[in-house]
This record gives structure tokens, sequence and C-alpha cells, in this order.
């Protein structure tokens, strides 16, 4: 019996399955490329092959599945995921990560309809509520690289980004302790801060002075499908308005350590900023 990974060539996916190899495990990915999956993690995982839409086949001899749907639909491949894992009677805990722990903002409410569903299921479950990833902080390089600017609609607004190594950790605790089944996990980074600043500190580390330019909703609105657009858009007014500015202990209690800085991030991921050329970074 093992864990099922689902989203496990994405950012926080393929993290929570390196940590399941590095433990000894050899958990099981469910991917739409398998040829993606054998280059990131080689014969370190089982692979099968399939669309979020249905895992029922994919659930064979698994114990616990780790369950990353994305999207404004997204509570309906939750709800087919669990109600899946609940008629498999193998995997005694569904393990959801979710997002947004001020569930009106953006994504949020996508993600709670998706809690529901899988609450509704009767599969036991922990949900991880993150805060938003310091990853998305990859999508400043391209202006801070060729003119030295990050341009937001984020304000004096603060936001406690995390490190996707502390959603990975979390997620992997709750996957093999089991010990917060029912739960939900709100976890942020250690501390909020404004764009400005993080800008500085990701300037600092590459030896550039970053020049914050404030711009208007409509601006900031980038050119993604709408649903994700508007989404977006929303988080960065609830940050200007100072909504989305809290820190939890939920990392400290969950893992028995602070969050880890957004420093370190920055000293992890400065090459991003000084390359051409984008990368997803951690
Ligand atoms: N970014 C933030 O600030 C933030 C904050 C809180 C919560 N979240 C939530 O975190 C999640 C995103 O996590 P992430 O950044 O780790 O994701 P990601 O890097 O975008 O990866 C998404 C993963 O899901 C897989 N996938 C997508 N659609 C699929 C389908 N139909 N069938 C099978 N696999 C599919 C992708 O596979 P392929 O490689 O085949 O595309 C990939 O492995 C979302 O639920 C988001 O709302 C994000």
């Amino acid at each position: 019996m093992t864990c099922l990974v689902t989203g496990a060539t994405g950012n926080v996916g393929s993290l929570v399955t390196q940590r399941l190899i590095d433990r000894g495990d050899r958990p099981a990915v469910f991917v739409r490329d398998a040829k993606t999956a054998r280059r990131l993690f080689g014969d370190g995982v089982e692979i099968r092959v399939g669309d979020l839409a249905d895992i029922s086949g994919a659930l064979d001899g698994i114990r616990d599945l780790f369950l990353l749907n994305s999207g404004p639909d997204l509570e309906v491949r939750d709800r087919a995921a669990a109600l899946a894992a609940k008629a498999a009677g193998g995997a005694p805990s569904g393990q959801a990560l979710h997002a947004g722990r001020e569930q009106r903002v953006g994504t949020g409410p996508w993600h709670a309809r998706g809690e529901q569903a899988v609450r509704e299921s009767g599969v036991p479950f922990t949900f991880i509520r993150a805060s938003a990833f310091m990853s998305n902080a990859l999508s400043w390089a391209y202006t801070m690289k060729r003119e030295g600017v990050l341009r937001t609609s984020t304000g004096r607004g603060k936001i406690a980004f995390i490190h996707p190594d502390d959603i990975a950790d979390v997620a992997v605790k709750a996957l093999t302790t089991r010990a917060h089944q029912g739960k939900a996990l709100v976890i942020t980074g250690r501390r909020a801060l404004t764009y400005r600043a993080m800008a500085s500190k990701t300037g600092a580390a590459i030896g550039k002075t970053v020049r914050l330019e404030g711009i208007s909703d409509e601006d900031a609105r980038p050119d993604f499908e709408p649903a994700y657009a508007d989404a977006l858009v929303d988080i960065w007014r609830a940050i200007r308005e100072g909504r989305l500015a809290t820190v939890t202990d939920g990392v400290q209690r969950v893992l028995g350590r602070k969050p880890v800085t957004f420093d370190r991030w920055v000293e992890e991921n400065a090459g991003a900023f000084r390359r051409s050329g984008t990368t997803r970074g951690k």
C-alpha cells in the first residue's frame, strides 16, 4: 500500500513526491505525461497515467491520496476523486491541498467548494490552506531584469508568502502521520511583507535597485483566461486593502519549526532573476 500523488509534475506535488521518495517510500504518481514523471523521479515512483477528471482506475493498492486540483470548477474533480477514494475503500485518508485562509478572496471560493465536496463524500481528509506561494515572485523576473521595475496593484498592503518547501513538508507530515485528520491547516510564511520590501530583497540579491510602480487593477489584469485573471486581480486588491496580511502559526504547529523566510527563497532563486528566460523555482 502506498500514497498516490496528483499534480506530481507541478510545483508542490513534485516536492511532496520527492520527500516521500527520500523517506524510503515508492509513491505512485498520477500524471498526464509519463515521460515527465520518469525524468523527474526516475524509478523512484510508480507511474499511473490519466486525467484528474477520473482517478478511479488509479487507486488500486493506494492507502493515502494527495489531491491537488486547480481552476474554477475544481470541485467537480475534487468530488469525483473523493468519491472514488471512498469507493476504493483502501484510502482511509484523502489528503487535499486547498488554497486560501481567506476563503472569499480570489481562488478561495473555488477551493471552499472543493473542500465541501470532499467533506460530503465522507472520506477522511486533511485540508491544507496555503497562503500565496513565494514562487509566484518568479513572475516578477521579466520586468525586473529588463527594466529594473516591479509593477503591482498591491500598494502598501502586506502578505506572508509561503515557501513551497513548507507546504510540501506540512503535506507529507499530514500524509504520513494522519495526525491532522478532519482539520484544515492554515499555513502562511513567517512575516507579512509589502511587495516593495520583497522587490527590494530580490533586487539586492542580484545587485540591482528595483523600482516599484503602482498600477490600477485594470492595468494589473493579466492576459489569462477570465476566471484566473479576475481571481488574481481580486487577490491583489485584497492585499492592497490589508485583508491578506494575516500570519498564522500553522507551520510551527505542524512541523515544530518556523516557516522558511523570503530571504532564503530569494537566495535559492536569485539565478532566475539574473538569467534570461523563466524558471519555475522552488
Ligand atoms: N500559487 C499560489 O499562490 C497558491 C496559493 C494557494 C493555493 N494555491 C493552489 O495550489 C494549487 C497549484 O499548485 P502548484 O503550483 O503546485 O500547481 P502547478 O505547478 O500549476 O501544477 C499543477 C499540476 O496539476 C497537474 N494537472 C493539471 N490539470 C490536470 C489534469 N486535468 N489531469 C491530471 N493532472 C493535471 C499538472 O500536470 P501537467 O504537468 O500535466 O500540466 C501539474 O502536475 C492550485 O490548487 C492553487 O489554487 C496556489
